[in-house]
């Protein structure tokens, strides 16, 4: 089989798994496995991961500064910079906050996005030319993911609180517009199926993306794809009994968990498929949600040619100078003829010693004085 397909394969059967296993263990009374005890230490994974990753990234060194975009440093006064320069190269912290803040709310870096192709060149029916262009359909994709799985969660509050905040009521009503259907069409849940989907269409269509993709890229795509499904399952066509749902969510946030009946096998499929969500999220790429707050790339400034930047992570280091390596091994560089910085003094003549006959005439006469 397709070494590419396998890897969908593989993502595929450990989704449906756990949706079995999810659903036999209901049918055999395990509501409790899967209503309280997953949810909680789903919860755990989740906290306690996440910790450990920050810690690890905020202990690793960053001795310089990356910056990795294009355009103007900021340098001296008199050249200037327009403000996509600025925000490229933030020199000050408020420049560094608008970049951050462009990425996280606008994913700005995925906007600029280009795509390269070679196509059939119109002047050379034999030749090919190779074609850059901006490619906006992954940005409206992320984007659309990315806020519609905000607000479900968002929209979700109000099965764990009592009395529901008011901007949960907000939402509801604003993304319930369409109040022809009973109930209320969420735009938001489809939004986010519709916009997973297509991630996940993306990656298996696009033989150069599907060479790239592993397990790893269409598990969590097919995962909340079935949670999407589950949810949309359960409001608008298998009801379950919502009174007892949000029974069961406050018990767990008041920590008084309790499972009262009434509840379908489908809930419990959907907050299964959650918490396994949940408890992956610190150990995939995922992470990389609150990863780009800790990102040296994206969170430093780039000031490199105004502020000298001493390496907080040096330490004492025993340098060997050139000097040092010349006066150490110079006599050998001459004789190799490598080329010295200082030549050796020359050396020393000899003193001039008597010559032995004289020292022998020389002798006679002291002998006769
Ligand atoms: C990653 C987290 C979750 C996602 C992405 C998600 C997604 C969805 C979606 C898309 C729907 C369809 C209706 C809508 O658009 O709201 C839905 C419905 C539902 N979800 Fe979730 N859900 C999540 C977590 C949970 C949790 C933790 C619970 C536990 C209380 C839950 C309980 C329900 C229920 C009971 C419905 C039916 C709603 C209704 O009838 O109005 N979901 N979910």
């Amino acid at each position: 089989m397709d070494f590419c397909k396998r890897h969908f394969l593989v993502a595929l059967v450990a989704v449906l798994g756990l949706v079995v296993v999810a659903y036999v263990g209901v049918k055999a009374n395990l509501q409790v496995l899967f209503g309280v005890v997953a949810p909680y230490l789903a919860a755990l994974l989740f906290i306690e991961g996440l910790i450990y990753r920050v810690f690890k990234w905020l202990r690793s060194p960053v001795p310089f500064r990356i910056p990795t975009t294009a355009g103007q440093h900021d340098s001296l006064p008199w050249i200037e910079r327009t403000w996509e320069e600025k925000l490229d190269n933030p020199a000050t912290t408020g420049h560094l906050v608008g970049r951050l803040a462009l990425e996280v709310l606008a994913f700005r870096s995925l906007f600029r996005n280009l795509r390269s192709e070679l196509l059939q060149d119109p002047d050379n029916p034999e030749g090919a030319r190779l074609v850059h262009w901006s490619y906006k359909w992954l940005w409206l994709g992320a984007i659309a993911f990315h806020y519609a799985f905000l607000v479900v969660l968002l929209r979700h509050l109000r099965f764990f609180t009592e009395p529901v905040p008011g901007f949960v009521h907000l939402l509801d009503s604003a993304d319930g517009f369409l109040q022809f259907f009973v109930p209320v069409v969420y735009i938001s849940g489809l939004v986010l199926l519709a916009a997973a989907t297509y991630l996940l269409a993306r990656r298996l269509y696009n033989p150069a993306l599907r060479y790239i993709s592993l397990a790893a890229d269409y598990f969590p795509l097919l995962l909340i794809i079935t949670i999407a499904i589950t949810g949309i399952l359960m409001r608008y066509f298998y009801k379950t009994d919502i009174i007892a749902v949000k029974q069961l969510a406050l018990g767990l946030v008041t920590f008084h968990p309790q499972v009262p009946p009434g509840i379908s096998p489908l809930f419990y499929i959907h907050i299964f498929l959650v918490s396994v969500l949940f408890a992956y999220f610190p150990f995939s790429k995922l992470l990389h949600a609150p990863g780009v707050f800790l990102s040296p790339s994206r969170n430093l400034a780039t000031n490199n040619r105004r502020v000298r930047h001493i390496n907080p992570w040096n330490y004492p280091v025993k340098f060997h100078s050139y000097e040092e390596y010349e006066d150490r091994f110079r006599e050998a560089m001459v004789e190799a003829e490598i080329p010295v910085e200082k030549m050796p003094p020359p050396e020393e003549e000899e003193e001039e010693t008597p010559a032995p006959a004289a020292k022998a005439e020389k002798a006679p006469e002291e002998e006769e004085g």
